[in-house]
């Protein structure tokens, strides 16, 4: 727990209700459970003014893999502290009982990956739908948990408070009983008590309709995958709290056609559509330092972006550096301007997953949708289509390669980490990143830790006497590139340490007049 750090990130989404890291539903799941009317229809992060996320990570060189993202709304700090709260009981649970799962190899680690959407977001009401994976000794297992936040009362109130009472409690439970007894042998009528740890994800359709949600397990097989059971507003009459009311008023409000899910054919006219409209970024244009000729090196942020993220970008540009951030897709369609700002300011904005699962203990197929929804993401926010990831926590096995492959995805390690989860020492931080550094080095940090924002300035200082010019990761590797499916921990070893050269921003936007080789052909 010393090593978690709360701080600011981002998060969140627009499309599905299986997300990321939901277990793959079997057909008998599909024919049990309908999209409609269950479907929840998400607000867009984007638009709700002073939404930041929280991002809480470990494991990029650790035993245990931890990633969790939960939203900061600047005028709803009892939310915050509600949410912090739910997240932190989670992961102490997780410390004190995961253990190393067993796998076919004993690799697998044990992971806990928080996400989370909008189920409404009005100017009354708020809702936070905190989805929860985790892998432990006996598996993967999903759990949903929505906190609401009622802006007339100025108070968060767990799901069961959008219900009037008791009653209300006993009578949801019984119309929720009747519905999933004509489920099937799969489900568990039988298992919905009036216990409100049960209805601890309660939501509402764009019709109305109150949407519960129940975790893993606790009404079915686990094999089936979410279970959610949809009540039509003409029933919830007299059972709803002022808050459950204006949440339901809320949802029906911002409730739109649902559009269908993203195919590979739509991604890429979004993307193509986003380009059209825009300037290509400076970003994607190599050449603008000939890294055979000088001391490069390149500094990389995941996780973003985050609270910090703009200072960051401020203290980028008085160095004259250049960085490639590794974002997720979730905290993309957060904070869109940020991304924005990335590429018109040069730096290069690359895919770090939707949610930051770990890749490797994902089937293939899981592990692409992972990385062509934070595609699809990324690119609609900057016009470009990435064509480099990171696998979350450096976890990438043959599969992994092949999903990035198909994406026309080079995948980028690092081989400096400046350790900025480990300490809040910025100076630490700088003294780890320099003392790594070599010619063609890729730097790991995270925009998420203020540790590592506040470490940029003294790095840029300090390798920028040594001579270094500070580039995107397509730079590092010049007109020869990189290629997708292939791994990259450090730039070739053709720069020339002992040269001194001054970065700035002249010198670093000169002569961009060539794409390289893989940025450009990848999406082509
Ligand atoms: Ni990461």
């Amino acid at each position: 727990m010393h090593r978690m750090r709360f701080v600011g990130g981002v998060a969140l989404l627009t499309v599905a209700m299986i997300g990321c890291g939901a277990t793959t539903p079997s057909h008998a799941a599909d024919q049990l459970i309908p999209s409609e009317p269950t479907l929840v229809e998400y607000a867009d992060p984007a638009k709700v003014r002073g939404l930041t996320t929280a991002t809480v990570t470990d494991g990029d060189s650790g035993e245990r893999t931890v990633h969790i993202a939960y939203p900061v709304l600047a005028d709803a700090p009892r939310l915050t502290e509600r949410l912090r709260a739910v997240v932190t009981e989670r992961l102490d649970r997780f410390t004190a009982t995961a253990t190393r799962p067993p796998g076919p190899d004993g690799r697998a680690r044990p992971e806990l990956n928080v996400d989370w959407r909008l189920p409404a977001a009005g100017e009354q009401v708020v809702g936070v739908r905190l989805g929860v994976g985790e892998l432990t000794q006996s598996g993967w297992r999903e759990s949903r948990t929505t906190v609401w936040y009622d802006r007339v009362e100025g108070r968060a109130v767990d799901s069961p408070g959008l219900l009037s009472g008791g009653p209300a409690l006993a009578s949801l439970a019984g119309l929720v009983r009747a519905e999933l007894a004509g489920r099937g042998p799969g489900v568990d009528a039988a298992a919905v008590r009036a216990d409100a740890r049960l209805f601890d994800s309660l939501a509402f359709n764009r019709h109305g309709g109150l949407v519960v949600e129940f975790d893993d397990y606790q009404v079915a097989a686990g094999s089936l995958g979410r279970v959610a059971v949809a009540v039509p507003a003409g029933r919830t009459a007299g059972l709803l709290s002022p808050t459950g009311l204006r949440a339901q008023a809320a949802a029906v409000r911002a409730g739109r056609p649902p559009g269908s899910p993203p195919t590979a054919e739509s991604i890429r006219e979004t993307i193509e559509a986003a380009a059209a409209g825009r300037p290509a970024a400076r970003s994607t244009r190599a050449g603008s330092v000939d890294c055979a000729a000088v001391t490069c090196v390149a500094l990389t942020f995941d996780d973003g972006p985050g609270p910090a993220t703009g200072e960051l970008l401020d203290a980028l540009a008085a160095g004259g550096a250049r960085a490639t951030f590794f974002v997720t897709g979730s905290n993309a369609v957060a904070r869109p301007d940020l991304l924005g700002r990335m590429s018109r300011e040069g730096h290069l904005v690359a895919n770090h997953t939707w949610s930051h699962r770990d890749l490797a203990s994902l089937p293939t197929d899981r592990a692409a949708h992972q990385l062509t929804r934070a595609q699809e993401a990324i690119g609609q926010a900057t016009g470009q289509a990435p064509t480099l990831a990171r696998a979350p926590y450096g976890s990438a096995d043959a599969g992994v390669a092949e999903a990035a492959r198909g994406l026309g995805l080079a995948l980028v390690g690092w081989d400096v980490d400046a350790l900025d989860a480990r300490d809040r020492d910025p100076r630490a931080v700088a003294r780890r990143a320099v003392a790594g550094t070599r010619p063609g080095s890729i730097i790991l940090m995270h925009d998420v830790h203020r540790s590592a924002v506040e470490a940029v300035p003294e790095i840029l200082r300090r390798l920028s006497a040594q001579g270094y010019a500070f580039v995107t990761v397509p730079e590092l590797f010049g007109p020869a590139g990189t290629r997708a499916g292939e791994t990259y921990r450090s730039g070739p070893a053709g720069t020339r340490a002992g040269e001194t050269y001054r970065s700035g921003p002249a010198g670093t936007r000169a002569g961009e007049t060539y794409r390289s080789g893989p940025t450009a052909a990848a999406r082509s």
